[in-house]
């Protein structure tokens, strides 16, 4: 079966706008769209027997009640970049205003937001994500997300928001054509104090990141290929990187390949 076919989307209230980016949206991952009606989301699930319900409201996309967009993380690391402080990701990506990233596991997008806060205006960040549910949070969160810092929004509005499988996006790229091509793939074992995370677990792709797509990543990347992963992981060496950087203590750490 289809693993949207029993996924829908509905609306907070009746309202045209609302709808209309209801439509939208099911027309773009092809679920069905449910008018409102008056029904309760509770009544809509069991009617149409579904897993998950996307609820457009004036503010957030919203699945099952549960799981939204919120910049996260992102907002405390935009703080401590302003005053001079160092971020391990940023580090690691010895990323500069003006670079072009390629966030190849877009997520929820904090990590984007946050290399979109340092390349700036004259760079680029385009962020990748093949989970229909989890692109379609992040992309309409980015878009209407109006808490946070101005800088936090500007970040955030830079960042371009692709559907996509980083194997296939990959693989049609030109040599060189990003400074920095970066991978935060699902961790095998969940980090549990990423509570972040924890809402996105559910819906996400778990692919396994193969020497085939680094190598291809390899080949996009014009500076750097850089992958996050956790400390007592065996992938990074797996996958032939040998340069890691992370705090001392940090459960967190990154794999670089520079070229
Ligand atoms: C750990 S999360 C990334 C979190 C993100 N760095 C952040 O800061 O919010 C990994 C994301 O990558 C997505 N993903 C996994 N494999 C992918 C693939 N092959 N192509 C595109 N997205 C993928 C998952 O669906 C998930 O949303």
């Amino acid at each position: 079966m289809n693993e949207l076919e029993k996924v829908a989307i509905t609306t907070s209230q009746s309202r045209d706008h609302l709808i209309d980016i209801a439509r939208d949206i099911s027309q773009e991952i092809n679920i069905k769209y449910i008018p409102r009606q008056n029904q309760t989301l509770k009544r809509i699930k069991s009617q149409y027997d579904l897993t998950h319900l996307l609820v457009v409201r004036e503010d957030k996309i919203q699945v099952d009640d549960e799981f939204f967009f919120h910049p996260g993380m992102a907002v405390p690391r935009i703080k401590m970049l302003k005053k001079g402080l160092e971020d391990p990701m940023i580090r690691a990506m010895n990323l500069g205003p003006g670079d072009k990233v390629l966030d190849c596991t877009l997520g929820l997008a904090n990590d984007a937001i946050v290399a979109s806060f340092v390349v700036g205006e004259k760079g680029e960040v385009v962020g990748l994500e093949s989970s229909p549910i989890i692109y379609e949070i992040t992309k309409w969160g980015l878009k209407y997300y109006r808490e946070g810092s101005k800088d936090c929004r500007n970040a955030m509005e830079n960042i371009k928001v692709v559907f996509t499988n980083y194997e296939i996006y990959l693989n049609e790229l030109w040599d060189n054509s990003f400074d920095l091509v970066y991978f935060d793939p699902m961790f095998d074992i969940p980090y549990h104090k990423s509570s972040g995370i924890k809402g996105l677990r559910k819906y996400a792709n778990y692919q396994k990141l193969g020497k085939h797509v680094l190598s291809e990543a390899l080949r996009v990347a014009r500076k750097r290929v850089v992958i996050k992963d956790r400390r007592d992981s065996t992938r990074l060496q797996e996958l032939g990187i040998n340069h890691i950087e992370g705090g001392k203590y940090s459960p967190i750490i990154y794999g670089i390949f520079s070229k």
